[in-house]
């Protein structure tokens, strides 16, 4: 039925007129809902409301209902099964899924070209032709078609393998349940391709976790690779996520012949894909007759890729001829026949027209550059971090200066250089100060480091700073008490150091404008809730210099009581691996100062737990916990976890961290994107290398039976 057939029998089903029959009902209303899935998912374009895809919808619905023994697998309704969870095993690719080689301007992509007619045997005075289409920046996927039916999806994992998310797949409307590979005598296909978040939905989901008091995504692509991995294949297909694809890596008949030589191009699989359903780059893509139209091509699309609804961070330029592609072939890490042309980072020259220098919570001063506001990729920056006197030294930046700004990843903004042949001779050297902008004491400055520091603890800027890292999430974490309130209450006189908090005047801050009954009592749980944190948070959220997280908790291991620190020397620490001389020092000057052990005493009468708590404890890791005397080492994008939680999984289970690939590593486990160290350890040979999902697998399979899973693995 072609397109018009198919609005007309949309039509036909809003008017209540369809056939009597149902089976034709069925059989025609998925038919309909596919045509309309796929005219809003992969064209853009829907031709029918929200509302009547809905009333189609619930038709099918309710037929389905009604006959559950005639529900289809590539039915709409079938896209999100509610029986179905998502716990992601690991699964081999039918062909490895490689990465592409970089070119980054005209001479690169010449040179390019110049391999190619080398490998293929082709003359110089030839034009190669090439197709070009966006680098999409996403989460890479693989599909797997088997007799016209998805029948699996997967992630990229470490290019051998990756997790197994059909069931998320499955939701996307980007992404045809089925399709008729068959008509091409394809019994089973894999496809690649990019799942995707628009760059406007993403500026959505950021607002409303913001506004949640959710954790927001960096990108749109953590937001996307993120959504492919949830647990819940409803929520997953609330995220938005569509799928390009852009390569068909594999197609066999019936008896498992490849059938891909029926193709002559890539473009030909690719226009094929198009046309079963599938979302590909058409306009974004071009075939091009030689190297420097392939060069115009991309530097037109440098300049479009703001106005491009999703992020792309280059182009990729393929051999479009199949039978040359096969001449060039591969490298272990990438198709010889196709290179990535990578835009450059995105920057922006603005004028820089002061420095403000903010103290820290040991006092380390550093200069903030304020610029004049300036665009860069969708965000206005105008307060750019100088790091220290040497980054300015070094780049010799002057106040007056035109500068070149860089938004590196995305995310951190930075002065790339300032341009000094556009100096007019009014512009002034910066006088990094020499005393503290906050209370004039004259900054000193260690010769290990790289920050001039104010060394008075009385310091009111530091002072501030001290309170605002107290409370915060990674110390004492006492929710609802941000930097404002902190800011708030020192003004007020409520707050004059850390212990102050512990012992606030409710009925004096009822006074003040915005706050209610309600939130002070949620500020006064959060406070005593805080009291009795374990005591590895309290020594973190003193700010000695360098007492880090780790640190903090591996001291609180070999505490009873805080105060004991009153006594150590510096023999003590010698005994805990992997607290160094520094941290040592620090502690020990930090306990052996008056004005701190008095600060501490009051921390204490008012409330604050001193004494080593369950959670200070250090692990009890049973002998025969699965991966005792195992050492390992975590590579590339975990997905399931962050690294620290997978790290914390590892060492819970008798595990040894260690932080580089050699001989003496018993383990790898290889996430996304693994790089140098995953093929360091494939070289050494004796490394067992697990995916994430193999790695958590060894964690529940040995918590329930413990012998076998050490015997199948090692
Ligand atoms: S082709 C065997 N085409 O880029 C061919 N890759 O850096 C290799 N990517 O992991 C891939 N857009 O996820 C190809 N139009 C495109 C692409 C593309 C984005 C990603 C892909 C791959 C990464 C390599």
């Amino acid at each position: 039925m072609d397109a018009k057939a198919l609005y007309e029998l949309s039509k036909v089903y809003l008017a209540g007129k369809q056939s009597s029959d149902e089976a034709i009902q069925l059989a025609e209303l998925i038919q309909v809902l596919h045509f309309h899935e796929w005219k809003y998912a992969v064209q853009n374009s829907p031709i029918i409301s929200d509302q009547e895809y809905d009333t189609l919808y619930k038709m099918l619905e309710a037929l389905e209902q009604k006959y559950p023994d005639k529900i289809q697998s590539d039915s709409p309704t079938q896209r999100v099964s509610s029986d179905l969870s998502s716990k992601f095993p690991t699964v081999p690719h039918l062909v490895p899924m490689l990465s592409l080689d970089n070119s980054y301007n005209l001479e690169d992509l010449e040179d390019f070209d110049k391999r190619i007619k080398k490998l293929t045997g082709i003359e110089e005075s030839q034009a190669i032709e090439y197709v070009v289409e966006p680098k999409f920046d996403g989460g890479s996927i693989a599909l797997i078609y088997e007799d016209n039916q998805i029948s699996r999806g997967a992630t990229r994992g470490n290019g051998v393998k990756g997790d197994q998310i059909t069931a998320n797949l499955r939701t996307m409307r980007s992404i045809p349940l089925s399709a008729d590979f068959k008509s091409r005598g394809i019994v089973k296909a894999e496809l690649r391709g990019e799942a995707l978040i628009r760059k406007d939905i993403f500026q959505k989901i950021n607002s409303e976790r913001e506004e949640a008091g959710l954790e927001i995504f960096a990108n749109p692509r953590n937001a996307a690779t993120g959504g492919l991995r949830m647990k819940d294949p409803s929520q997953a297909a609330q995220r938005g996520i569509e799928a390009f694809i852009y390569q068909m890596g594999y197609a066999v008949d019936a008896n498992g012949q490849n059938v891909m030589d029926q193709f002559a191009t890539h473009y030909e699989t690719i226009s094929l894909l198009g046309d079963l359903g599938f979302k590909i780059p058409a306009e974004e893509t071009k075939v091009c007759k030689d190297i420097k139209t392939v060069f115009d091509f991309v530097k037109h699309w440098e300049e479009k890729r703001e106005s491009y609804p999703y992020e792309i961070d280059g182009m990729v330029i393929k051999v479009n001829n199949l039978a040359l592609q096969e001449r060039c072939g591969y490298t272990s890490h990438h198709p010889r026949w196709a290179i990535a042309f990578k835009f450059k980072a995105k920057q922006a020259t603005s004028k820089l027209l002061n420095v403000e220098y903010q103290i820290g919570k040991i006092g380390s001063v550093t200069p903030v550059a304020k610029i004049e506001p300036v665009a860069l990729a969708g965000v206005t920056v105008s307060s750019i971090s100088l790091h220290n006197e040497e980054f300015i030294v070094s780049k010799d930046l002057r106040l007056g200066d035109t500068v070149l700004v860089e938004r590196a990843g995305d995310v951190i903004p930075y002065i790339v250089k300032s341009m000094a042949e556009l100096r007019d001779g009014s512009e002034e050297v910066i006088q990094f100060p020499r005393a503290c902008p906050s209370c004039q004491t004259t900054l000193i400055k260690a010769e290990t480091e790289a920050a001039w520091r104010c060394p008075n603890i009385t310091c009111e800027a530091q002072v501030l700073q001290k309170m605002v890292f107290h409370v915060s999430k990674s110390a004492m974490d006492i929710d609802g008490f941000g930097k404002s309130i902190v800011e708030k209450f020192y003004e007020h006189g409520f707050i004059k150091s850390i212990a102050d908090i512990y012992a606030l005047d409710y009925e004096e801050i009822a006074k003040l404008e915005g706050f209610g009954e309600r939130s002070m009592t949620n500020l006064k749980a959060a406070i005593d809730k805080a009291k009795s944190n374990p005591i590895s948070r309290l020594l973190h959220s003193l700010s000695i210099h360098h007492l880090g997280k780790k640190a903090s908790k591996l001291l609180a291991q070999e505490l009873q009581h805080v105060m004991e620190l009153k006594d150590w020397n510096e023999e003590n620490f010698i005994e805990i691996k992997d607290i160094g001389p520094v941290v040592a020092s620090n502690v020990l000057a930090y306990f052996s100062d008056p004005a701190n052990l008095a600060l501490l005493k009051q921390l204490e009468d008012n409330g604050v737990n001193f004494t080593q708590t369950e959670e200070d404890k250090p692990l009890e890791v049973a002998a025969d916990a699965p991966l005792v005397g195992k050492s390992i080492l975590f590579t590339g994008t975990l997905t399931q976890m962050g690294r620290k939680e997978a790290q914390g999984l590892a060492a819970a289970a008798g595990a040894k961290l260690i932080s580089a690939v050699s001989s003496k590593l018993d383990i790898l486990v290889a996430g996304e994107k693994a790089g140098s160290k995953l093929k360091k350890a494939q070289k050494i040979g004796t490394v067992q290398i697990l995916t994430e999902q193999e790695f958590i697998d060894i964690l529940n399979s040995k918590a329930k039976d413990s012998n076998e899973t050490q015997l199948s693995l090692f």
